[in-house]
């Protein structure tokens, strides 16, 4: 239907990466809806130009922060003040209907039945399930339902500093009122789930619609060997989701990367696959070349036992001097 759409966000290039890869999944599931991205001023070209091949809208957007440090430390996430963007997700008057999908959520399965629910339906949050995740919702566009939200975070602010915390507070019966607002959390399926419940997760994971790779480690974040499938990283981080991991790092390398180089042409990218290893090392490009990269190392998330590990960084200071 032309006015229903699944809706992300992405305020940078890493995030982006997470949209087109949610993008992709839902095209392969078939999906009958729009596709819509919220993006940041930040996204660069390259990126826009991509995520428009996917999805039928995107749209530039203020980016809008909590700037609550205090509660985003709590959470040891200082990163999400920007979460308040998402809200903007209520000014796209133009669809009567919206699920709102987290940039680091992939569909496993068509979800379109998701749009028989109604505003607000949403999953449980695994750290505290009276509260609902805002990582994937049910939601009807209006400007009046945005302009009380603007409001209410000016007023109240939020408990966790990002927008699961003005949402549940604003949305406040969702634990109690109406369990047809409740979704199966097979609709928003975190890896938190598999160390806390381990059975659950063998007995019914497999059952998932959609995964949500919450948390700080992001798929982005890891490294990948397209010929041998196999992923790089932290090795026990990664273990918890494996082949929901491989699944993300399946479409992004053989869907994504190729559209993503296209439009880089001769411009240098890390796509984050094995062979940019060797690109790298074979034309010693200076260290911390990619903008992108460059922002890790300085949040302290340098790939230490994939792309950014000892032996590489040394082949490419060697190469260098040669
Ligand atoms: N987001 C973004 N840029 C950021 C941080 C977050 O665009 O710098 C968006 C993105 O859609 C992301 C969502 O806000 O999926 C929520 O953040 P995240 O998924 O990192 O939170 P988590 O689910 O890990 O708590
Ligand atoms: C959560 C949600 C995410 C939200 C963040 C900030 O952990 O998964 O979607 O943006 O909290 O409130
Ligand atoms: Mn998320």
């Amino acid at each position: 239907m032309a006015d229903q759409a699944f809706v992300t966000l992405a305020t940078n290039d890493s995030y982006a990466k997470g949209a087109m890869v949610l993008g992709e999944s839902l095209r392969n599931h078939k999906t009958t809806k729009k596709l819509v991205a919220l993006i940041g001023p930040h996204v660069t070209e390259p990126s826009r130009a991509v995520l428009n091949k996917i999805y039928d809208e995107v749209r530039v957007v203020d980016v809008l922060d909590s700037g609550d440090t205090a509660h985003l430390v709590m959470m040891k996430r200082p990163d999400l003040g920007v979460t308040f963007t998402k809200l903007h997700c209520w000014a796209l008057t133009q669809y009567s209907k919206c699920v709102f999908m987290d940039a680091d959520t992939m569909v496993v399965s068509n979800v379109d039945e998701l749009f028989d629910r109604e505003e607000l339906s949403a999953a449980p949050d695994p750290g505290w399930p009276d509260c609902f995740n805002s990582g994937v919702f049910v939601f009807r566009p209006s400007d009046e339902t945005y302009n009380k939200l603007l409001r209410f975070c000016a007023e109240h602010g939020s408990f966790d500093g990002g927008d699961q915390g003005v949402l549940n507070s604003f949305f406040s019966d969702w634990a109690t009122a109406d369990i047809t607002k409740h979704l199966p959390f097979i609709y928003n399926l975190s890896s938190v789930a598999i160390y806390t419940y381990t059975p659950a997760f063998k007995q019914y994971g497999g059952n998932a619609k959609v995964v949500h790779f919450l948390g700080k480690t992001k798929p982005w974040g890891y490294t990948f060997d397209p010929k041998q499938r196999r992923i790089r990283g932290d090795v026990q981080e990664a273990s918890a989701h494996p082949s929901f991991l491989l699944e993300w790092w399946t479409i992004y390398s053989s869907l994504v990367v190729p559209m993503l180089q296209q439009e880089y042409g001769d411009q240098p990218f890390l796509s984050g696959c094995e062979e940019d290893l060797s690109y790298s090392t074979q034309n010693a490009s200076p260290l911390l070349s990619s903008q992108e990269r460059k922002q890790k190392w300085e949040q302290g998330q340098a790939d230490y036992m994939g792309i950014d590990s000892f032996d590489n960084i040394q082949k490419r200071l060697d190469a260098f001097l040669k």
